[in-house]
């Protein structure tokens, strides 16, 4: 575990926070250090105001970083009072964020093709690392899926920045293919050679999309969801079981090399 953590406290102000799907929120802050700092897969942990009882952060990816502008721009489902707070924040609200968090994603060297599976909420990270692939110049192929048509994120953005195959999915067939993700992640690991495998979303989804990977012989990274209490190493709330032991999420996670995970 990275010791100490690079986290810090930086002061944010709200620019933007809109619906942009079914229960999920785009929320676009100003924190000009941290939106420099960050890597594709950390995450911060923002303190909500409203709630003098809750004295959690609420842990989140983001899906973009522009260091030049200072913003950072997270997307957010609205499940529980920490979220729910979240969402009524307005342009010009202020508070604090602890972050950079974790170790973000690692492609291998010299990769030159990846596929990269997210569903739900977990799009947010996987869209900022396709964003880095495909600047790098690596070919990427996305598969993107969700409960419903009226959930789904992520589509459009996935195509404006040159992915290659875009595959959506939903469970009840509202739009793109009927079914899951590993369907479509399945085709394209059996056509196409892929020298990365990136995933984040529901536990039984990412374990599935890495024992895919494990097939097919390619290296894969999952981004993995736990309760984080402090974000930043002190609680060990966070503990993911790996093959190596017990691992915080939020110091050498969230993002793991899946074949060393044992509970997604
Ligand atoms: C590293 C990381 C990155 C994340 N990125 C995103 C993101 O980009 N977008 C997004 O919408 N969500 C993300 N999450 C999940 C998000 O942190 C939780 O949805 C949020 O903390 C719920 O807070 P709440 O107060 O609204 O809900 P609560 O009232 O606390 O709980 C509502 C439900 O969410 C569960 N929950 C609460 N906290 C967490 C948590 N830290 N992790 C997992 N489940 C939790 C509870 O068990 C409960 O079922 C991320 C979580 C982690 C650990
Ligand atoms: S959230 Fe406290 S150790 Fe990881």
């Amino acid at each position: 575990m990275p010791n100490p953590s690079p986290a810090r406290v930086h002061d944010f102000t709200v620019v933007s926070n809109e619906p942009i799907a079914d229960g999920i929120f785009k929320l676009v802050v100003s924190a000009p250090a941290c939106a420099a700092a960050l890597k594709p897969g950390q995450f911060v942990n923002i303190a909500v105001p409203g709630n003098a009882m809750s004295l959690l952060r609420v842990p989140l990816s983001f899906a973009a970083a522009d260091a030049q502008a200072g913003t950072i721009e997270i997307w957010y489902a609205v499940v529980g009072d920490g979220t729910e707070r979240l969402s009524h924040m307005a342009a010009g609200d202020t508070s604090t964020l602890l972050g950079p968090g974790g170790r973000g994603w690692g492609a291998p060297a010299g990769c030159a093709r990846a596929l990269l599976v997210a569903g739900g909420i977990g799009v947010p990270p996987v869209l900022c690392l396709a964003r880095e692939l495909a600047a790098a110049g690596v070919a990427v192929d996305v598969v993107f899926g969700a409960a419903t048509a009226a959930k789904l994120v992520g589509e459009a953005e996935a195509r404006v920045l040159g992915a290659g195959e875009v595959r959506v999915c939903t469970d009840d067939g509202t739009a793109g293919h009927h079914g899951f993700v590993t369907d479509p992640a399945r085709e394209l690991l059996a056509a196409n050679a892929y020298d990365y495998v990136a995933t984040c979303g529901p536990a039984p989804m990412m374990e599935r999309v890495a024992g895919l990977a494990k097939e097919a012989g390619v290296f894969c990274e999952a981004s993995l969801e736990r309760m984080m209490s402090c974000g930043f190493g002190a609680c060990n709330t966070c503990n993911v079981q790996t093959v190596d032991g017990m691992k915080g999420a939020c110091m050498c996670g969230p993002v793991f090399d899946a074949s060393k995970v044992v509970v997604f």
